[in-house]
């Protein structure tokens, strides 16, 4: 066991855990933070993304050991007020079925239009190529990625 110190949503926060933990279970099982989900647990999935230095990554596959002083932003943390354009378009465009691997999807989405506001539709399949929705709302993901681009203009 290691004492591991986090910067996760503009906080500290500190985990006594083994260093091949994967960010997800400390995120889940030591500090709380549940609304980051367990898909496939092998980074195929993208239900456990959350942004490391505003870069989505797989929380599942990332070792604590590996996050060091980079900035962990979850879902949680995406907007204090769930008010972030990308919550905002997802909300409008009603994208969730069974909810699931939402986070993730807004996460991947959120950190796209961070690095590229205006995505093409190719950018768009691109990046959220690696999140996979069992219900199958890619096509409204689609278009509240479409919608939330209009809104950081
Ligand atoms: Fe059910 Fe995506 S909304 S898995």
């Amino acid at each position: 066991m290691a004492q591991y110190k986090l910067q996760i949503n503009g906080r500290s926060y500190e985990a006594d855990v083994e260093a091949d933990t994967p960010l997800l279970w400390v995120l889940r099982d030591n500090l709380g933070l549940v609304g980051t989900k367990y898909g496939c647990g092998i980074a195929q999935c993208g239900a456990c993304t959350v942004h490391l230095n505003g870069t989505a990554v797989r929380s599942c596959s990332l070792p604590v050991s590996a996050v060091g002083t980079k900035s962990v932003t979850t879902i949680e943390g995406l907007s204090s007020t769930g008010d972030h354009p990308v919550q905002r378009a997802w909300n409008e465009v009603d994208v969730a079925q069974c909810g699931y691997c939402q986070a993730g999807q807004i996460m991947s989405a959120s950190a796209l239009l961070a690095k590229n506001p205006h995505p093409t539709d190719e950018q768009i399949y691109t990046a959220m190529n690696g999140n996979i929705c069992r219900c199958g709302t890619y096509h409204r993901i689609r278009e509240a990625i479409q919608l939330a681009s209009t809104k950081m203009k």
